[in-house]
């Protein structure tokens, strides 16, 4: 793991100190059972002048030495833990259509129902103060633990892609915006205590929103569980050891029957792999070698170019949890379409994104799908392969064609093709195992 990544993103202290104390000694102690955070600007922080001055580079330096005390007390945790699961609903709980993961944020920790989304890595949650934010907001005023972060620091850069002028002339909150399609909303970077089962990671990073626009923005927030810098895996750094696996219930459960299990504890014993493939241009994705898909026992005719996996085009198939339906490429999609039409009893009706609808009288002899990886295959459960009408009375392949443009290269295996399936993410050895499980 990289370990500049971490080089400023705990500028708190570790220290031991008493529930409502309200500047701790900032001098580590011996017992470091205890954690407390102290915002760089905060009235307690011995670094909070108004305005960053000549020995500026000398102060973050020195607080980037203390990175390594924050590590060693990630990394003691890891041996006596028990593993750390954290449940997991279809997010109609909260009525949208991703999955979400029960969390909490702040010092007392507050609720949030956060959507799971392995392509991305900032998490963001909408804050108290927000405009247009319509579910539960985190109340930053009540955690002892927040704080936003300057726009001189590392972690602005990562997340705006942008730096602040080295002149240190800018010494405002680190803000920052992200886009949707049409829907965006803007941030400011801030820490706080991220509460993961009975996990505590403190000095967590992440946008609070304060302004959204459309409906797309997850209400309540999004864990960011990619691989690339500011994601939880490279947050947490060592507690995890870069494992996590989830298994989503069915997509109609009301229930917290799933679960996101961080760490290497109690995951599968055997479940297959598949190797994980880096795209340097798209560092937060899973990319995965998709090398044909199987339609009952017909292997579907797909040019094996139009699966290939290319860097450069960002070309390949990538696991995503957020994307309800998976897509294909045009080709390899109409490849499907035509396999599966062949075997299926006719006739076809389109339903909204569906263009593959057939009566449910003729869905038991429905062919099963087989996705083939490199080292491992999955045979599809029926539900993770025809959604159905409201009425009942239709069944669908529930995939659909990307759409068909220049920039229509990457396929989506996504979470409707994932129910009760767990889900294994190994970064440290590069690979995703899948294994069948029944969350429901
Ligand atoms: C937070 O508290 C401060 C001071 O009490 C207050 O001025 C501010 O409006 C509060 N912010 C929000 C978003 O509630
Ligand atoms: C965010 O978007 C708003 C509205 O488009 C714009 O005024 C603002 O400058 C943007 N902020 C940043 C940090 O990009
Ligand atoms: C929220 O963003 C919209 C669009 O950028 C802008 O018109 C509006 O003034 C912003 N509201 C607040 C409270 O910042
Ligand atoms: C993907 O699998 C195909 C077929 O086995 C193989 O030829 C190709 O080299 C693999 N691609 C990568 C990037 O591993
Ligand atoms: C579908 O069936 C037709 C006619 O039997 C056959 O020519 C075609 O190759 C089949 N396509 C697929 C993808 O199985």
């Amino acid at each position: 793991m990289d370990s500049t990544i971490f080089a400023f993103f705990f500028i708190g202290l570790l220290t031991t100190t008493r529930a409502f104390d309200p500047c701790p000694s900032l001098k580590p102690k011996s017992d470091t059972s205890d954690l407390s955070i102290i915002h760089i600007y905060g009235k307690c922080s011995p670094f909070s002048s108004p305005k960053p001055s000549s020995s500026w580079a000398a102060t973050v330096l020195n607080m980037a030495s203390k990175d390594s005390q924050r590590m060693a007390y990630l990394s003691s945790l890891v041996s006596t833990k028990p593993k750390t699961s954290v449940p997991i609903a279809p997010g109609q709980v909260i009525n949208i259509g991703n999955y979400v993961a029960r969390v909490k944020v702040g010092t007392p920790g507050q609720l949030m129902f956060m959507v799971l989304d392995t392509s991305t890595d900032t998490a963001y949650v909408p804050c108290s103060g927000c405009a247009n934010c319509k579910s539960t907001m985190f109340s930053q005023n009540t955690s002892t633990t927040y704080g936003p972060l300057n726009c001189a620091t590392s972690e602005c850069a990562k997340v705006r892609g942008l730096t602040c002028p080295a002149d240190g002339s800018i010494i405002g909150n680190c803000l920052f915006n992200r886009s949707y399609g049409a829907d965006s909303f803007s941030a400011t970077l801030s820490r706080d205590s991220l509460q993961l089962g009975d996990d505590i990671i403190p000095g967590y990073v992440f946008g609070c929103i304060g302004n959204v626009s459309g409906n797309s923005i997850p209400p309540q927030g999004l864990l960011g569980l990619g691989r690339g810098p500011m994601s939880l895996m490279t947050q947490s750094g060592p507690l995890y050891s870069g494992v996590f696996s989830y298994c989503l219930p069915s997509f109609k459960s009301y229930y917290f029957s799933g679960s996101l299990r961080l760490g290497p504890n109690g995951q599968p014993k055997t479940i297959k792999y598949t190797p994980l493939l880096t795209n340097p241009h798209r560092p937060s994705l899973y990319y995965v070698n998709l090398t044909g898909i199987t339609v009952g026992q017909v292997k579907v005719p797909i040019a094996p170019e139009l699966l290939e996996f290319n860097p450069n085009t960002g070309a390949g198939t990538v696991i995503d949890s957020r994307t309800v339906i998976s897509q294909f490429v045009p080709d390899v999609y109409n490849a499907i379409k035509e396999a599966y039409r062949n075997q299926t009893q006719g006739p076809f009706s389109s339903l909204g994104a569906f263009d593959t609808c057939f009566s449910v009288t003729h869905e038991d002899v429905a062919p099963k799908m087989t996705l083939h990886f490199t080292g491992l295959d999955i045979v599809l459960p029926m539900e993770n392969t025809l959604i159905h009408s409201s009425a009942g009375t239709l069944a669908c392949l529930a995939m659909a064609s990307a759409p068909n443009n220049v920039n229509s290269v990457l396929n989506v295996i996504a979470n409707l093709q994932q129910q009760n399936l767990r889900i294994l993410f190994d970064i440290t050895n590069s690979r995703v195992g899948i294994a069948r499980e029944i969350c429901n």
